[in-house]
């Protein structure tokens, strides 16, 4: 750097320009030094927090495919499940549960979990798939999704319990239609929970009876009311089977994916997602653990958790909070997948876009690229233009904004909480009457593209 000093010294501040250059270059060139030395230290801690995470993860993963939370003492030990699937010639009781059965109530099974000599006979068809034997080998093995068999020395199935991955997860059908490789956090839409617990042998839905105040003949009603892919989160609360339509209270089981960035949960936005991981591991699996929720002292609102005291549940030994983190962690990261090339009209769903920003309005709560409001994501009935019963039966009395990415995984058992829409033309259908959008037929066709494309 040459600068005349005499020119320096007469034209420029006191500080000549070449100084100030030097300063600075000195000055950045420390500073590059300092963040390359720092960034290496942190570069280290941040190994340290990758694999925290991927170990959580890798935990969260396990605990919601296989983890019952020792929940074998209601399906076992109270409703003697076990027994029903087992059937009278393997130690239980009655005909046994046959796995064409077991795939007709929409229970899946896991691929990667057989033995080649397993896949090859359900290949080539020598598999029974009428015995509940095979029923049996398959629960053995570890390969029922969301259902976990214990077996004692002589191989009889002692007792049963369920996991997360029973209600979300389904398969990809690549050997036979509910046998394939598993989908983490797709809502099963086939499930008839319902028609399982109902597999409880007579007298033993006794004590659930007992709870509702009702006999077991009821009970067993309201289980048939339910019908796949529904579940009444809310049953055990208020005894409430039905809404006063008289059809079934249940909702839809909803998918655990795509939830990451999203406020609150459940389609009434009951809390958080580890808020609802403790209060379905322990309220509805009926797993051991602890569960406090004051919400449910209101007799009022909730008469059955009240007297039952369900709000502050404790069982001796909790199996449930130390799993709350590494839970939570997994489902945060299950994305919601894309819908396969060709399931959509990409021109018509880049038109639909345009309108779901614009004219149609739907962006002002399903925000981009979260699809519920990044803030509070609650509306009272009256927003949407439904009834207010299943808000009513939550402490928030609203419904949650549903986040719609992976909308084409669940178009099974329709739309909105309860299925009322069908299909995703009646969602739109609703919205415009409701809105008065003025959507003419070709603006909804391109709305329904672009909700498929999600
Ligand atoms: C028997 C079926 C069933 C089981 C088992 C089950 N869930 Fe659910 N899950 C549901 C239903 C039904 C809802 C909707 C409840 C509501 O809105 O009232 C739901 C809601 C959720 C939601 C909210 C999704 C959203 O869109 O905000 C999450 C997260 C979730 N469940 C995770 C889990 C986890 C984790 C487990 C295991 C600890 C579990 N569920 C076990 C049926 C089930
Ligand atoms: C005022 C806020 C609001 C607006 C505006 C809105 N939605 Fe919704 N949307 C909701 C809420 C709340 C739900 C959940 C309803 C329930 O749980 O029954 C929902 C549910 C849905 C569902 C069903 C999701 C599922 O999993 O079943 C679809 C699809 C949907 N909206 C699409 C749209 C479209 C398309 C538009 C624009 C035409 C729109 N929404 C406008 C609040 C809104």
């Amino acid at each position: 750097m040459m600068v005349h000093p005499r020119r320096a010294g007469a034209l420029s501040p006191p500080r000549p320009l070449w100084l100030t250059v030097l300063a600075a270059v000195g000055f950045l060139g420390a500073l590059a030094v300092a963040l390359a030395l720092g960034g290496r230290s942190d570069a280290r801690a941040n190994d340290g927090q990758a694999d925290q995470a991927s170990n959580l993860i890798a935990t969260g993963k396990q605990v919601f495919r296989f983890d019952t939370f020792g929940d074998e003492h209601f399906w076992g030990d109270t409703l003697q499940i076990n027994k029903a699937l087992a059937g009278a010639q393997h130690g239980g009781v009655g005909p046994g549960v046959s796995p064409k059965t077991a795939l007709a109530v929409g229970l899946k099974v896991d691929v990667d979990a057989l033995p080649a000599s397993v896949i090859t006979s359900l290949k080539n068809g020598t598999a029974n798939l009428d015995d509940p034997a095979t029923t049996l080998a398959l629960l053995k093995l570890n390969s029922v999704v969301g259902v976990k068999g214990v077996f004692d020395r002589s191989g009889t199935l002692t007792s049963v319990g369920i996991t997360c991955a029973v209600c979300h997860s389904s398969v990809d059908n690549s050997l036979a239609p509910g046998i394939g490789h598993r989908l983490d956090g797709w809502a099963n839409r086939d499930l008839n929970v319902g028609a399982i617990v109902n597999l409880a042998p007579a007298g033993r839905l006794k004590p659930v009876a007992d709870m509702l105040h009702v006999d077991e003949a009821t009970v067993r009603t309201v289980l048939n009311s339910w019908g796949p892919g529904k579940f009444d989160a809310e049953l055990f609360l208020d005894g409430k089977a039905f809404r006063p339509d008289g059809k079934s209270a249940a909702t839809l089981i909803p998918p655990a994916f795509g939830l990451a960035g999203v406020n609150l949960h459940t389609w009434t936005g009951w809390g958080s997602v580890t808020q609802w991981n403790a209060f379905v591991a322990n309220l509805e699996m009926h797993g051991q653990g602890t569960y406090i929720d004051s919400r449910l002292d209101n007799a009022e609102q909730f008469p059955i958790a009240a007297e039952n005291n369900l709000g502050h549940t404790r069982h001796a030994k909790d199996l449930i909070t130390s799993k709350l983190p590494a839970l939570a962690a997994y489902e945060e990261v299950l994305a919601a997948p894309t819908p396969p090339k060709g399931s959509f009209d990409p021109m018509a769903a880049a038109r639909g876009k345009v309108l779901f920003a614009g004219k149609a309005g739907c962006a002002t709560c399903h925000v981009q690229p979260l699809f519920t409001e990044p803030g509070f994501n609650l509306h009272p009935a009256s927003d949407i233009g439904i009834d207010s019963f299943q808000a009513d039966r939550t402490p928030t009395h609203e419904y949650r904004t549903a986040p719609l990415k992976g909308l084409w995984t669940h178009t099974k058992g329709g739309f909105y909480h309860d299925g009322r829409f069908p299909t995703l033309l009646d969602v739109v259908n609703h919205y415009d009457t409701f809105q008065h959008l003025g959507l003419t037929a070709r603006e909804k066709q391109n709305l329904v593209e672009y909700l498929k494309s999600l």
